[in-house]
């Protein structure tokens, strides 16, 4: 390798690991999360008399389990079966330990993340900061060690940490302090927290230490079943982008909530929305739906190689919304190899699709000389080398988005164009369109 060739690798490792440094040194999450989580789809059911089936029971991450290996998830790179609320016993054991609510999950835990691991899957718990979880179980104030050391002995792999019922001045020593405990007990748990939801109705809260102790962090509103609720999680991340994006990258990653492609709310092209902004947004991709009942197309979606390679891309830089007009917005993510992807987000929702002439973009400016251009959605499309001057349209369905992959061309200008992400500060401001 020449000199020119080193010094180029020897400061990207430089920036890079400058990045690590500044996350949990725990050396997971390097790319955003994957996996599934039960609480937008089973809530808190806990009839399981009525409704074997649904609730929240060993059997129902069992089944998922199952699932998540046969029918091409775990392949697909979704790895976490995660617990959400309701799933200890009211009290806690003679020892002060948390234990499972022994009808529902006669095995106990341990047991379960001896039968996940057994597929090649990881387990994820929830607990809470205060004194009680959201749904009104034990909460782990007061126990942090205690709790972090009984989800060690089970083996659990991540630990969802909510925010209810705590004083909101104590949030940021309480989430500290169990990401510490969790570091204490040496295994590998990855670190979910709402730390920051809970602190903003009182003040901005501090992302360099939040990005410090959690692998990833909740900022706003839970997510629904509903195309309001996903588009007033977009907004809320554009509106906030110049606070949370830079805080994003491999080790710790800014959360939107779950995906709830597969349910009942979303239209396909609203779903199409959902995977490609939370790939965009390098999101953690926590499925909540019933993966054992899910049509073939949404299941395509989500399991869309194109996409998933966005969401995990190496570089680990979060996109942000560059553009917003009456009816459409663009948002951007610089990807390694000096590549962008590109959504464009047609929020009109009466009429057809509508055309959208990307080479218009100031970033089309990585076309000069030349471009690799392919299209992710709505269907997948190679549209060629293009130039700054090409003419290309792409069709945008109503509350739909077209995705799109931009490599330059030319080997040169891949290799500065890499550094030139890197170095250059975020302008994080909308465009005019
Ligand atoms: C809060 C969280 C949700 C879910 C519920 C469980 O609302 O934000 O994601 O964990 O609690 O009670």
């Amino acid at each position: 390798m020449g000199s020119v060739g080193f010094s180029l690798l020897t400061i990207t490792i430089c920036i890079m690991s400058q990045q690590l440094v500044n996350s949990l040194d725990n050396g997971l999450a390097l790319t955003p999360t994957m996996g599934w989580l039960h609480w937008e789809r089973f809530m808190c059911n806990v009839d399981c008399d009525t409704d074997p089936n649904n609730c929240i029971s060993e059997r129902l991450y069992m089944q998922m389990a199952d699932v998540m290996v046969k029918e091409g998830w775990r392949e697909a790179g979704y790895e976490y079966v995660c617990i959400d609320d309701c799933w200890p016993s009211k009290q806690r054991d003679a020892n002060g330990r948390l234990q499972a609510d022994p009808k529902r999950f006669p095995g106990g835990i341990s047991k379960l993340a001896d039968y996940v691991h057994s597929k090649g899957l990881k387990l994820g718990i929830y607990a809470d900061v205060g004194t009680s979880t959201c749904a009104g179980y034990p909460g782990s104030l007061g126990h942090y060690d205690t709790d972090a050391q009984t989800f060690a002995d089970w083996g659990v792999d991540l630990l969802k940490f909510d925010g209810c019922y705590m004083d909101w001045t104590l949030l940021g020593e309480g989430y500290r302090n169990m990401s510490k405990a969790l570091n204490k007990t040496g295994n590998s748990i990855l670190y979910s927290c709402e730390w920051p939801l809970y602190e903003w109705s009182y003040k901005q809260p501090n992302y360099t230490a939040i990005r410090e102790a959690c692998n990833h962090w909740r900022n706003s509103a839970d997510i629904y079943d509903s195309w309001s609720s996903v588009k007033s999680i977009l907004d809320w991340s554009a509106d906030h982008q110049d606070i949370i994006v830079p805080s994003a990258g491999p080790g710790g990653w800014n959360d939107p909530d779950m995906l709830v492609i597969g349910n009942f709310g979303l239209s396909h092209a609203q779903q199409e929305s959902q995977m490609a902004m939370w790939a965009i947004m390098a999101a953690p991709l926590l499925m909540s739906n019933d993966l054992r009942d899910i049509c073939p197309r949404s299941k395509e979606l989500l399991q869309n190689h194109h996409i998933i390679a966005i969401s995990q891309d190496p570089l680990g830089r979060q996109g942000y919304r560059s553009i917003k007009s009456n009816s459409l917005e663009v948002w951007e993510r610089p990807l390694s190899r000096g590549r962008l992807a590109l959504a464009v987000w047609n929020r009109q929702e009466i009429g057809g699709p509508q055309g959208f002439n990307p080479v218009l973009l100031p970033s089309w400016k990585i076309c000069h000389p030349k471009c690799n251009v392919t299209q992710v959605l709505p269907s997948y499309k190679e549209l060629g080398v293009l130039t700054p001057d090409s003419r290309v349209v792409v069709k945008v369905n109503p509350s739909g988005t077209a995705l799109l992959t931009i490599s330059p061309v030319e080997s040169h200008i891949k290799k500065n164009q890499n550094m030139q992400w890197l170095n250059t500060p975020l302008k994080l401001k909308n465009a005019a369109l």
